[in-house]
């Protein structure tokens, strides 16, 4: 379903900019090179669900980075409220009550519901320093159990973590990576990073990458290298 020669509808941008303006500059600015984007916490409070709504009327795919983590009751309602809203993809946090709530709410929509096992940020340090005593390949593993069990669509996870996931999901389930960076790009504040060919081979279905695009001196050619890297595996 590629709008373009040009562009790979696996490679979600993850639009963290200040404002929704700046956001369609770059929308614009990508044009037919990018065809899926995620819109996260920095939009979502300042018209990124509106946004949203802007971008699926212009036929791109939409993922809405909401990380939901609250009690069921609360997680089924908001999941319905975007399940009406025809957006492509949703994140909660992958606790079971979360997944099972939030797979209520989404109901008959098409609308894919992705857990977040391990922030791709935390490393075993910082997994002590928040009290959990699994090293993050135990807890990430656990997590995939408990979202398959929930009937969840996919999950969120390193691209170090997606080659044991995939050997452990049923065909169709989504690996989505974030932490994702082109050879000899700033790390920034990820932690469990690998390059987008590589998060491909090891089972990835799709990467969400942000500043390498995004803070590119050309974005479009970075969008258009990374595609070119991702044709190629
Ligand atoms: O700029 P960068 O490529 O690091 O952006 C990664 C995006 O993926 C951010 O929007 C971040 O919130 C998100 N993310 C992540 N790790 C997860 C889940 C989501 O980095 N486990």
């Amino acid at each position: 379903m590629s709008q373009s020669s040009n562009s790979d509808a696996r490679l979600f941008v993850a639009l963290d900019l200040p404002s929704v303006a700046e956001a369609e500059a770059m929308v614009a600015q990508l044009g037919d090179a990018v065809e899926s984007y995620k819109i996260g916490l920095q939009l979502l409070p300042i018209g990124g669900v509106d946004f949203g709504q802007r971008l699926k009327a212009l036929g791109k795919n939409v993922f809405y980075d909401f990380k939901f983590h609250d009690i069921g009751a609360t997680v089924e309602k908001a999941t319905r409220s975007i399940a009406g809203l025809n957006a492509d993809f949703l994140t909660v946090h992958a606790r079971p009550d979360v997944m099972r709530s939030a797979v209520v709410g989404r109901g008959d929509a098409p609308l894919k519901i992705l857990g977040v096992t391990v922030l791709t940020s935390l490393d075993r340090q910082a997994l002590l320093d928040i009290g959990y005593a699994d090293t993050a390949e135990d807890l990430v593993m656990r997590r995939v159990e408990q979202a398959i069990a929930a009937g969840i669509d996919g999950v969120v996870s390193s691209p170090l973590e997606a080659e044991a996931i995939r050997a452990n999901v049923p065909d169709g389930f989504c690996v989505v990576t974030p932490g994702v960076r082109p050879a000899g790009a700033d790390k920034g504040d990820q932690k469990r990073i690998a390059t987008p060919s590589a998060a491909l081979k090891s089972g990835a279905s799709h990467l969400v990458i942000g500043r390498p695009i995004t803070q590119a001196p050309d974005p479009r050619a970075a969008a258009l290298a990374i595609v070119a890297e991702m044709a190629d595996v």
